[in-house]
C-alpha cells in the first residue's frame, strides 16, 4: 500500500457525523439539554475511522472520550453545530446521530437570572434549525448518503416512517428512548433500520460500538466501492 494510504471498507470517504445533546443557554449559569451520551455517534464515528475514513465528528458537549483517529469539532448550540456541519461538507457520507435540541430560549440573558422573591421567570422558547432537514435538502454539496436518527417514546415505527419521509433523508435509524428501554445514556441500543423503499430491519440488542460497527458496514455497502 501507498504511504499514508488508508485501507478498509470506507477508504477514500469523506464522513461527517453528529453526535451527542445540544446545550442552548437561558443565562451565562444555565442551558436546556437533554440526555443523549454520545455514545452512539462517536462510535459510528469511531467504526468509519476504523474502517478507513476521513471522519468530521461535530459534538456537542459529552463527557466520553474523543474517538480514535477523528477529527472532532466542537459545539454547544444547534445553531452552532449546524454552522459547523456545514463546514464540514462536502462529505460522501453524514451520519445525523446528535439529540439536537428542537427548542431554544428566545433570548439569552446576559445577567444571572435572580430569584427576587417573586413569580418565576417565563422561559419563551423558539424552535431550532432541523440540521439533517437542511443538508438532506442542500441542491449542491448534498452527501450521496444522508442517514438520520428518530428518538421515538411511543407508536417507535409509525413515527419512524413519517420522519424518514418529512426529513428526506436515504435511511433511518429509530430507537426507543422511553425510559425503561436504558437507551438515552445507557450502553446498548437495539435499533431499526428504515430504508426509503419501506424496507425495514430490527437489530438485536446489542453495544452501542458493535451497533457502530455494523451500521459503517452497511453504509459502506450502500455507498459501494471506491
Ligand atoms: N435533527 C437535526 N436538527 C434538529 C432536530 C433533529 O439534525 N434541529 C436530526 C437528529 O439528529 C436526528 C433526526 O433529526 O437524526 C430526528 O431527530 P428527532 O429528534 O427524532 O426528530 P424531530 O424532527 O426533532 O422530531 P421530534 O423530536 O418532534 O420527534
Ligand atoms: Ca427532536
Amino acid at each position: 500500500a501507498m504511504l499514508g494510504a488508508r485501507s478498509g471498507a470506507l477508504a477514500g470517504r469523506r464522513v461527517l457525523v453528529t453526535s451527542g445533546p445540544t446545550h442552548e443557554p437561558i443565562d451565562p449559569v444555565r442551558y436546556l439539554a437533554n440526555r443523549s451520551s454520545g455514545r452512539q455517534g462517536h462510535a459510528i464515528a469511531e467504526a468509519a475511522a476504523a474502517a478507513g475514513a476521513d471522519v468530521t465528528l461535530v459534538s456537542g458537549p459529552v463527557a466520553i472520550p474523543d474517538p480514535a483517529g477523528v477529527r472532532v469539532v466542537r459545539v454547544e448550540t444547534a445553531r452552532e453545530m449546524l454552522a459547523a456541519v456545514q463546514n464540514a461538507l462536502p462529505a460522501d457520507l453524514a451520519v445525523f446521530a446528535a439529540a439536537v435540541g428542537d427548542w431554544r430560549p428566545a433570548a439569552e440573558r446576559a445577567g444571572k437570572i435572580k430569584k427576587d422573591g417573586s413569580a418565576p421567570p417565563p422561559l419563551a422558547l423558539v424552535e431550532n434549525p432541523d440540521i439533517l432537514a437542511t443538508v438532506s435538502g442542500l441542491a449542491e454539496n448534498r452527501p450521496r448518503l444522508v442517514v438520520g436518527f428518530a428518538a421515538e417514546t411511543d407508536r417507535v415505527l409509525e413515527h419512524a416512517r413519517a420522519k424518514l419521509a418529512r426529513k428526506g433523508c436515504d435511511l433511518l435509524v429509530a430507537n426507543d428512548v422511553s425510559p425503561a428501554g436504558g437507551v438515552m445514556g445507557g450502553e446498548r441500543n437495539t435499533i431499526h433500520l428504515l430504508g426509503r423503499d419501506g424496507a425495514l430491519e430490527t437489530w438485536p440488542t446489542l453495544p452501542k460500538d458493535e451497533v457502530g460497527r455494523r451500521l459503517v458496514e452497511r453504509f459502506a455497502a450502500l455507498l459501494g466501492g471506491t
